[in-house]
């Protein structure tokens, strides 16, 4: 009998994967998808990227290319990064990876021993507690309110001894699943607490940041890593998936030299290097100024499927039921009384033609389950409010 490894053990396939190839059929209005619709990817960029590039770049392309990344889309991205406040000094490195799940998985590789302990906010993003179980860690959730993380649920975390974690994922701008965002206020707290725990390391990933709703949001949308001082263990993981296409393959690490490098080697024997073929049109992309005109198209769109979301909840949903107000991103994060359980609404939501993603999925903990993840982000427009009024018709069967 073929004896698997420990952390193939860890690796699980979840009642949560069961559910989720249910939604699948296309007669259910999903909102479990956390992704762009097919019809909001920037093919005309891409069309044009490609057809006016020049042979020796194509067939560069179609090459091997350096672990860390294609030199230019390195130097792109570091630009970029600048210009979030981020600019790479000598004592950070950047390293592209194969979407920002192989940052989180790299980090996970690098970083966690069996039974180490790892803090995250309450709920968290599935990939990141999948990988991190994989490399047989133990979670630790802390709760969240409007402003981010509980600064004393995580002081009280960091100073359990007997929970002495390794390292602290959070994910503070437009979370995935909850759409909250940390106020500056919040921000500085938790950095100035976790400094003064200079042997835990910090994961802050932050897909969504770019997709603010509202002009006036762009300061509040800023890295924790742009706030820390540049000897901080601090890493942060950002992807092309939501700002150019997540079949683009494509996410990035940047963090302290050591720590990065350590990624790279782990890189190595993992796929060598990152598609080069998205990399040059990534690297195309921001070079021909493709960024900003798309951001400017996917701000207002998102904007409004979520008003479309918001107003029906509030119209639809019966009294006792509570959700997020997103300002960005992808999420509506819904909580049931707690003698509700999300797979029961579940089970009455898709026999009737509407489906979400069960709380369960992002609880560190695996404990609660009376919430649920509604994406805005992939359903067709026409279709949200239907899909709310079915899974409020779901809600109030089980309530009365
Ligand atoms: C919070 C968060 N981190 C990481 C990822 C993974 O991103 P990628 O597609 O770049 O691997 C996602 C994707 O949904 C996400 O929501």
């Amino acid at each position: 009998m073929i004896q698997f490894s420990e952390s193939a053990k860890n690796m699980r396939s979840s009642e949560i994967r069961r559910l989720m190839s249910l939604a699948a059929d296309p007669t259910i209005i999903s909102f479990a998808g956390g992704m762009p619709n097919n019809s909001l990817f920037p093919i005309d960029a891409i069309d044009e990227i490609y057809s006016t590039m020049p042979l020796a770049e194509k067939q560069v392309a179609c090459q091997y290319g350096p672990t860390q990344g294609y030199p230019p889309l390195l130097q792109s991205l570091k630009s970029y990064l600048a210009s979030r406040g981020l600019p790479v000094d000598d004592s950070q490195s950047v390293l592209i990876t194969t979407g920002a799940q192989q940052a989180i998985s790299l980090m996970s590789k690098v970083l966690i021993d069996p039974q180490d302990r790892i803090v995250t906010e309450y709920p968290s993003f599935i990939g990141a507690i999948a990988a991190f179980k994989s490399y047989g860690a133990i979670l630790k959730g802390i709760d969240m309110d409007g402003e981010g993380i509980s600064v004393d649920g995580l002081a009280r975390a960091l100073e359990d001894r007997f929970l002495k974690p390794k390292m602290v994922y959070l994910n503070p701008v437009f979370q995935n699943p909850a759409g909250t965002m940390y106020s500056k206020k919040r921000k500085q707290e938790v950095l100035d607490l976790l400094l003064s725990h200079n042997e835990v390391c910090l994961l802050e990933d932050d897909p969504y940041s770019e997709l603010y709703f509202e002009e006036k949001d762009k300061d509040l949308v800023v890295p924790l890593k742009a706030m820390a001082s540049k000897d901080a263990p601090v890493c942060y993981v950002g992807t092309f998936a939501k700002i150019f296409g997540p079949g683009m393959r494509l996410g990035w690490l940047l963090g302290p030299r050591d720590i990065v490098d350590k990624c790279e080697l782990a890189k190595q024997s993992m796929d060598a290097c990152s598609s080069t073929f998205t990399q040059v049109l990534a690297d195309e992309y921001f070079r021909r100024g493709k960024l900003a005109p798309y951001l400017a198209m996917l701000r207002p769109t998102y904007k409004r499927r979520a008003d479309i979301m918001l107003s029906a909840l509030e119209s639809l949903m019966p009294a006792g039921i509570s959700w997020t107000k997103p300002r960005g991103g992808f999420y509506v994060w819904v909580t049931l009384p707690e003698t509700l359980d999300s797979s029961d609404v579940f089970s009455a939501a898709i026999k009737q033609g509407a489906a979400f993603v069960i709380g369960n999925a992002f609880d560190p903990e695996e404990k609660r389950n009376n919430c649920f993840r509604l994406a805005f982000s992939h359903t067709p427009e026409d279709k949200i409010e239907q899909g709310v009024r079915t899974i409020a018709q779901a809600v109030k069967q089980l309530l009365f």
